[in-house]
């Protein structure tokens, strides 16, 4: 490191009290990221100081550091004075979490503004932004300069991680997942805020999940990670609460791009599967609450039903589509979507009770459709997926199809084999976790 600052930042030393468990000098991680964003760190210097807090953890005072100074390596949007208070949400994801689609709207719907800044996907999760993409012609490439005009416009930005917007996290990320460093709470934490909090925001709903589709699967450790997330969000001045979200079983009935964002137009029509709607009202109710729309989470819960029920939200939905480049006549004639023709059925063997095993082996399954990446930037197949047609627990017979795969030709045998540890049946019936198992709001004070 070639330090610009009066005492340069002693790396031995810095990485050392890390080692020890203990607090570095004051300002130290902040140089720290700033000479890793200019690019004058080695990847053996980044490698220790990601391996060490993965290993070490953080004390609170050094994580506000590491986020402040990630957030600062970048642009953070200009949204004073807009007139409406900006909210967002953002969830650590999972299989069938298509609950941005469909809330954001709503929230505009409801009187915020939402400069909602997503993700695409890696590994079993999905992204916001490829769901997004498989209506044809929309763009989420949005200039930062843009945000706000747009907000003032629309009320509704979905946007993609620009080089602007923290681009600190993208190098630590894009080290992280080559290093099997992913799964650290202060390091999620740090990640996931530095671009939410670089959209300047009045509130932040977090929905976490827990259960074998989720990148934390443990309740315990969700919940620390929930707690992490609301506690820094406070300590910069945005009021956050999360909820702890059940991801053992899939959200909604439908896994795979284009038959999500088919799904999520039924949820802002007022109908879609019912767990995905309490999800949007609850998550929603939270933020309406949050930014004082309504007086408590379950009227802001009934404000966002009103919202979907009564064409608002679908509305700004189309808007926001049309603004983007995409063809809003995909949203009421969603042949449009591209879904793929061809359609397998896969049936119980036997009867008894349907039981997820393990919810990641949808995100295999998708992957070996041609619907997810193995790597950064490689083109995925928006058109094949997975589509439910029996629920967690429900009783079937011999033969009774369980779901429909919607494929090219390729990739179905081996696909079929990964849902068959996805999905099974069972004599005794699950033990059902509810939809919302926990909130966690932010201490007082
Ligand atoms: N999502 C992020 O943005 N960052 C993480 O570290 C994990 C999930």
């Amino acid at each position: 490191v070639s330090d610009e600052h009066p005492a340069p930042l002693d790396l031995r030393s810095f990485l050392g009290a890390l080692r020890a468990g203990q607090a570095p000098p004051a300002g130290a991680i902040e140089r720290f990221i700033q000479a890793v964003t200019e690019e004058r760190v080695d990847r053996a210097h980044l490698g220790a100081f990601l391996a060490l807090v993965f290993v070490r953890g953080l004390e609170p005072q050094a994580l506000l550091e590491l986020t402040r100074a990630m957030v600062h390596s970048g642009d953070v949007l200009d949204l004073e004075g807009l007139g409406r208070p900006v909210v967002d949400k953002h969830s650590t994801g999972g299989i069938g979490d298509k609950v941005s689609l469909p809330l954001a709207p709503a929230l505009v719907a409801a009187g915020c503004a939402v400069p909602m800044i997503s993700g695409r996907g890696l590994g079993h999760t999905g992204g916001t932004l490829d769901k997004l993409e498989a209506i044809p012609g929309f763009q989420t490439a949005v200039d930062p300069a843009e945000y706000r005009t747009r907000l003032e416009r629309f009320g509704l930005v979905f946007g993609g991680q620009t080089s602007r917007i923290a681009p600190a996290d993208r190098i630590l990320y894009a080290t992280r997942d080559v290093t099997g460093l992913v799964e650290s709470i202060p390091l999620i934490t740090s990640s996931i805020l530095s671009k939410k909090l670089a959209e300047n925001l009045d509130g932040l709903v977090l929905d976490v999940k827990f259960g074998s589709g989720a990148f934390l699967p443990e309740i315990e450790r969700g919940e620390a990670l929930a707690r992490a997330l609301v506690e820094t969000a406070q300590a910069f001045g945005v009021r956050a609460v999360a909820w702890l979200s059940n991801m053992q079983r899939p959200l909604g009935r439908t896994i795979g791009h284009s038959l999500e964002v088919e799904e999520s137009v039924h949820c802002l029509a007022g109908h879609g599967p019912s767990d995905l709607r309490e999800l949007v009202c609850l998550l929603g109710g939270e933020a309406l609450a949050l930014v004082g729309i309504a007086d408590s989470p379950g009227e802001g819960a009934l404000r966002i039903a009103r919202c979907l029920d009564d064409g608002s939200a679908f509305q700004v939905f189309e808007r926001v589509v049309e603004a983007q480049g995409g063809d809003p006549r995909a949203l009421t004639d969603t042949t449009l979507l591209g879904t793929a023709a061809q359609v397998a059925r896969h049936e119980a063997s036997a009867a008894g009770y349907v039981h997820f095993p393990d919810l990641r082996a949808f995100g295999r399954a998708l992957l070996q459709l041609g619907g997810a990446r193995r790597a950064v930037g490689e083109a995925i197949d928006l058109g094949v997926g997975v589509r439910l047609l029996v629920d967690e627990g429900q009783r079937v017979e011999l033969g009774t199809p369980l779901l429909e795969i919607h494929h090219r030709g390729t990739g179905l045998d081996p696909a079929r084999a990964e849902l068959e540890g996805a999905i099974a049946v069972a004599a005794e019936p699950p033990r059902r976790q509810p939809l919302a198992l926990r909130r966690i709001p932010a201490s007082e004070g």
